[in-house]
């Protein structure tokens, strides 16, 4: 043989053995993950021991599809990614029952290219044109409603996707699931699927009877299934706490529908449910923009949606792409990121709020949740410590939701971590002025101090100078810090009495700084009565009560002068409150400061403000961004002619003010049907009103 034939047989041979090796690892790779995700299953089914994130659960599992589809003949059909939901996911006292038609699942995708290259794309190039369903993705566990003749006769689990448990039983006790459909010429046989799921609230409820007995559910899924499997001992109260939501059919005698949106409206008909979120779109753009605008506003839900579902809306248009063993092929689930991430926790520091409240702070290995890094979050008070039980080097779940503040929503207790976690040691005494902290009735921990209290008194001056009451904005808050840390002031008085002696003894004060800080306390501060209540700082005291209390009271003589029958007369305010004003009014080192205020600060009380106008003690709301106004300035105007000002929309809120960009108030107004109006519309009413005064 020629040395070159040798020489390309070994290269060959080498070629050959690389890629048996390299199966040979992939099969091992393999393997032990479809061994990770069944052991997750039985843990998460079984057990109701979820020691997993959703995402962190999908993950596993997209990366066992890829390597399945890499070698396909890898594949086998014990595989967790040939099965619908689990085999072991079980309601162990529960009997089997099979469905009329299998319950399918759906195909996941995490990002705007794989929904194009999966879904959008493979439809396009057999279908030129199609109207797609955008429904919520519902954030429970999936059921499938037997309804014969309209009788509701048996409700089964998804199970395995041929057969399921059944738990009629429970499910007769849900509320909202209707044993009688309405109507007339009701199909014989007709098979409603959807999903059962706890709002955010009731999860709260639930949690908070729990937390006594066992142990807490970490999330609104594990809740739900928890009271699903509910059999023994049966509180019905607590199946009460579920809902349900149909977002489609099974088997039904004669199939008549053309669309998927004729069935959801079929099924609203029959008193079934529905979720009213859901919207006909055949742009993709249009689709994109429904999936960015849950992804942002989800929180504003009263339950958890973990993504949307995109349908083909024409039944035609569905058969002709028909579906796998495991998902239909016309239908997609766009799941959103993850809100929730898993670290450690290192340490919990304590502080004391403005009210003297002690405030643990979890300090963790920082986490990234949708690009911002998080490493500590408040636990509100020394109760959520014993509620979650948490434990220094415990796992925890950060969760962070559209623009609020991170939270701990559960603590993963597992077989290593549970022999290094420590005690958590709760101060006796204030961690600033270490006076010793008193206990409230409700166990919390406070400083009594007061202002005397370093920190009370940082927090009450930062309120102090802040937009909504005295607005100094000069003077920011790490001066704040300086001046208390020093002993260079001790109250809101010394603040507006600050000079050239005390300022120039401050590190890293500037000489312009100090100069322009000292032009701004020279001249005597001008401020509505609203905003001067505000800046006292009473507890319970906030921006709406100082304005009701500043159309209560015309001076704030007659103020100082009230009395608990008086406050209490006052519409909105209740007795706490009352009694707050009362106890700060009654203190004669409260009133010297007021005295000493007052020789610094002009207060402007509003002339007679008509109580015909327009806003008078309307409920209001805004939404979007304001051109020609700043909303500070909006919401002062407001104020001064008697509005009440609010965050968010409820039933009793009478006008939304709608901006440019609203949110999902917008939305939520128009479904209790209250009064829109836009900014232009605003301002023509403010300028009508003649007795309007601007400040
Ligand atoms: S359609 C054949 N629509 O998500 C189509 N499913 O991860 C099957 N789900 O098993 C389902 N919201 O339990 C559909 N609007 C929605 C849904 C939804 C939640 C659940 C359902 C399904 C699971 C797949």
């Amino acid at each position: 043989m020629e040395k070159k034939n040798i020489k390309f047989y070994i290269i060959r041979l080498i070629n050959i053995l690389y890629k048996v090796y390299k199966l040979f690892c992939y099969k091992k790779k393999i393997i032990k993950l479809r061994k990770i995700i069944t052991n997750y299953n039985y843990r998460y089914y079984i057990l109701n021991n979820s020691d997993i994130l959703d995402y962190q659960y999908d993950k596993l599992l997209i990366k066992l599809v890829k390597l399945e589809n890499l070698y396909p003949y890898l594949k086998n059909k014990y595989s967790p990614t040939q099965l619908v939901g689990s085999k072991y996911k079980s309601f162990i006292f529960f009997k089997k029952k099979n469905h009329k038609i299998p319950m399918l699942s759906l195909n996941n995708v995490f990002s705007e290219y794989d929904l194009f290259k999966n879904f959008f794309s493979p439809i396009k190039k057999i279908i030129h044109k199609s109207n797609f369903c955008c429904e919520l993705k519902f954030d429970g566990i999936a059921i499938n409603l037997l309804y014969k003749n309209g009788y509701l006769v048996s409700a089964i689990t998804r199970g395995d996707g041929f057969f399921g448990e059944n738990i009629t039983q429970n499910i007769l006790q849900i509320k909202n699931i209707p044993h009688i459909l309405k109507g007339k010429n009701l199909p014989k046989n007709l098979e409603i699927r959807g999903e059962i799921f706890i709002t955010k609230k009731n999860f709260k409820i639930l949690n908070q009877k729990q937390l006594n007995k066992t142990k807490l559910f970490s999330n609104t899924r594990s809740a739900t299934l928890g009271i699903l499997k509910l059999n023994k001992n049966i509180n019905t109260k607590i199946l009460n706490l579920l809902n349900f939501f149909s977002y489609g059919i099974g088997f039904i005698d004669k199939n008549f529908f053309l669309s998927q949106q004729e069935i959801l409206k079929k099924l609203k008909h029959y008193g079934i449910p529905i979720c009213n979120h859901t919207k006909i779109y055949s742009s993709y753009y249009k689709i994109i923009n429904f999936y960015k605008y849950y992804k942002k506003n989800r929180h504003l839900l009263p339950y958890n949606i973990d993504g949307i579902v995109i349908k083909i809306n024409n039944i035609k248009q569905q058969n002709i792409f028909g579906h796998t063993n495991r998902a239909p092929k016309w239908a997609i689930a766009y799941k959103f990121p993850s809100q929730e991430k898993l670290t450690l926790l290192k340490k919990v520091t304590f502080q004391i709020g403005r009210t003297g409240i002690l405030t643990p702070i979890a300090n963790f290995h920082t986490v990234n949740i949708n690009g911002v890094n998080i490493s500590f979050a408040t636990l509100y008070n020394i109760n959520e410590i014993k509620r979650l039980d948490l434990k220094i080097g415990d796992n925890i779940v950060i969760q962070r939701c559209g623009d609020v503040i991170p939270k701990i929503t559960n603590v993963i207790i597992n077989k290593h971590s549970i022999k290094k976690r420590k005690n958590i040691l709760i101060p006796k005494i204030c961690p600033s002025c270490n006076s010793i902290l008193k206990k409230k009735k409700n166990n919390i921990l406070y400083c009594t101090s007061e202002l005397f209290c370093k920190s009370q008194l940082k927090a009450y001056l930062k309120h102090f100078i802040s937009k909504n009451a005295i607005n100094i904005s000069f003077i920011g808050e790490k001066l704040i810090d300086k001046l208390v840390d020093k002993n260079l002031i001790k109250s809101s008085v010394d603040l507006l009495n600050l000079n050239i002696f005390t300022l120039s003894k401050v590190d890293y004060l500037g000489n312009k700084s100090i100069k322009k800080i000292l032009k701004f306390l020279k001249k005597k501060q001008k401020i509505t009565f609203s905003r001067f209540l505000f800046s006292l700082g009473i507890p319970e005291v906030g921006i709406v009560t100082s304005n009701i209390i500043s159309f209560f009271f015309k001076t704030l003589e007659d103020f100082l002068n009230t009395n608990i029958t008086k406050l209490q007369n006052i519409t909105n305010i209740g007795k706490k409150t009352s009694l707050n004003i009362l106890n700060y009014i009654k203190k004669k080192h409260n009133i010297n400061i007021i005295q000493n205020l007052l020789k610094k600060i002009d207060i402007i009380y509003s002339k007679k403000i008509s109580e015909k106008n327009f806003f008078y003690q309307k409920k209001i709301v805004i939404t979007g961004k304001l051109k020609f106004i700043t909303r500070h300035n909006l919401v002062n105007q407001l104020m001064i002619l008697g509005a009440i000002i609010n965050t968010n929309i409820s039933k009793k809120t009478n006008i939304l003010i709608l901006g440019i960009n609203p949110s999902s108030k917008l939305l939520k107004a128009s479904k209790f049907n209250i009064k829109i109006i836009n900014e232009n519309k605003v301002i023509s009413l403010l300028n009508k009103i003649s007795n309007f005064e601007k400040y």
